[in-house]
């Protein structure tokens, strides 16, 4: 399976491994990236932020990851951000029970349902123990956030489940600070922590992950003829609805039907979906499920997931969501501080959508969308702008000079672009550990580079090669990562 042979890939080539795996007790669910895998994962973000924070004239932050209890009683996540667990008193298992239940039953249950229909589930279908066969005790809930304790008196905070707390607590100070005009974004790129029952397929679910999310501020009044609906309204995008059916049509067709509740909202699950065109993802494998009323976190009042078909299956990458005034309402409740706001001449609080993308999962998707194995070899077929080296640089040979005259090429090069230098192996090896990474392009220095002061650039693809004056290499270079 594609999944398998990505997995050895990411261990293999140093794009990302588990986190300290020398200890025998180091827990699942944590993940180190290794030098591929942070080169990767900041030019996703570098792209992130150009076709979305930029495009849209958002403003970044970057906030602490650790917040006051106050924050997550204000964001619900104290009393709803749990997951239903079951535990066998006999061998001391716990499993997620809606999770175990379905598995067993073969259908699909919620993950919000109260926990004595679960009790029921287990006891009118005799659900044992899977490890030992004995009885279960009662499904409890299980809150998914690590708590930490602050200074000497290990005062009560907590790891952030979403980065996205911060942007609401600090959006009075941003309003007035920064001279905001409403609509406006405000992203956030960074860590994020949940205390997953069972933490699996590596990337997929982790306890401790990155989230790149943007929570787009508005007037509620003005969600219809938003003015730039019109650049997206012919753009096309898949929606599942309910019965798994995939319906293709232009933004505008789908808030006509009443499918997508506004124009606003129309207007950013466009630029997603134009973001993620452009990730090498292929374009038929992707769709937004509209969530029913059962699905949708307790903060959302209309939510659109993002998903991609991959060989697991269809993944959820990016949550979007319509969080209307829940947040800042709340947390203008609790902490006492008026969070209501000018919008021309009226004073509202704002509404937020929220564009809420898991960046593991997001890496995983584009890395099994542009891996191949074709005319024995494996290829990744990244995009330049994505992949973790732009060129590799090699001698043909190591000895008449042209090591010292590649580590030259390399030393003039490396400021300007991700480079990688190397002259151990053959050189048909060289470039399949290239092409198996992703790098686009491979300089190579050989004996009529001492004649003529060229080289041969050699296109991953399509394995073609020219030969380039060293003197225009930059320049060239430049033009091709444009
Ligand atoms: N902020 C939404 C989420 O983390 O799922």
């Amino acid at each position: 399976m594609k999944y398998e042979e990505i997995q050895k890939l990411f261990l293999e080539r140093g794009f990302f491994f588990p986190s300290s795996e020398i200890y025998p007790d180091s827990p699942a669910g944590f993940w180190d990236y290794g030098p591929l895998g942070v080169s990767f994962r900041n030019k996703f973000i570098d792209l992130w932020r150009k076709e979305l924070v930029r495009r849209d004239d958002m403003l970044e932050i970057d906030g602490s990851q650790i917040l006051s209890k106050n924050v997550f009683v204000a964001s619900g996540h104290l009393e709803n951000f749990s997951d239903p667990i079951v535990n066998c008193a006999s061998c001391n298992s716990v499993f997620r029970a809606d999770r175990m239940i379905s598995d067993i039953l073969g259908k699909n249950l919620s993950e919000k349902l109260p926990t004595d229909l679960y009790d029921k589930y287990i006891s009118d279908n005799n659900i044992n123990c899977p490890n030992c066969n004995n009885k279960f005790s009662l499904v409890s809930n299980f809150n998914m956030m690590y708590k930490v304790g602050i200074g000497p008196k290990q005062e009560e905070s907590f790891l952030r489940p979403e980065t996205c707390q911060t942007i609401f607590v600090d959006f009075l100070r941003l309003f007035k600070t920064m001279r905001i005009k409403l609509p406006i974004g405000i992203a956030q790129f960074g860590k994020s922590f949940r205390n997953e029952i069972s933490p699996r397929q590596s990337l997929l679910r982790l306890r401790e992950f990155y989230q790149a999310e943007i929570e787009v501020f508005f007037n509620p009044a003005k969600v219809d003829n938003y003015s730039k609906f019109s650049s997206i309204s012919d753009f096309e995008i898949p929606i599942c609805l309910d019965d798994e059916k995939i319906v293709v049509k232009s933004c505008h067709d789908f808030v006509k039907d009443g499918i997508i509740p506004n124009q606003f909202i129309a207007y950013y699950l466009a630029i997603l979906k134009q973001f993620f065109d452009k990730t090498g993802i292929d374009t038929s494998k992707m769709r937004f499920r509209k969530l029913l009323d059962d699905d949708r976190a307790f903060y959302s009042s209309h939510a659109f997931d993002f998903e991609v078909l991959t060989s697991l299956g269809w993944i959820e990458l990016v949550a979007c969501n319509d969080r209307s005034d829940f947040d800042l309402s709340r947390h203008s409740n609790l902490s006492g501080k008026d969070i209501t706001v000018m919008d021309d001449e009226s004073k509202i609080l704002p509404n937020v959508f929220e564009i809420s993308m898991g960046i593991e999962r997001s890496l995983y998707s584009i890395f099994e969308h542009s891996f191949k194995y074709e005319d024995q070899r494996s290829l990744l077929t990244l995009k330049s702008y994505l992949s973790p080296f732009f060129i590799a640089i090699f001698p043909l040979v190591n000895k008449n000079n042209l090591p010292e005259l590649a580590h030259n090429i390399y030393e003039d090069l490396k400021l300007d672009f991700n480079v990688f230098y190397d002259e151990s192996g053959s050189i048909g090896r060289r470039y399949r550990r290239q092409d198996e990474i992703g790098t686009p392009f491979c300089i190579t220095v050989d004996f009529e580079t001492l004649e003529s002061e060229t080289v041969t650039l050699r296109n991953r693809d399509s394995m073609e090669q020219i030969r380039i004056p060293i003197k225009d290499l930059k320049v060239k270079l430049q033009d091709i990562k444009l």
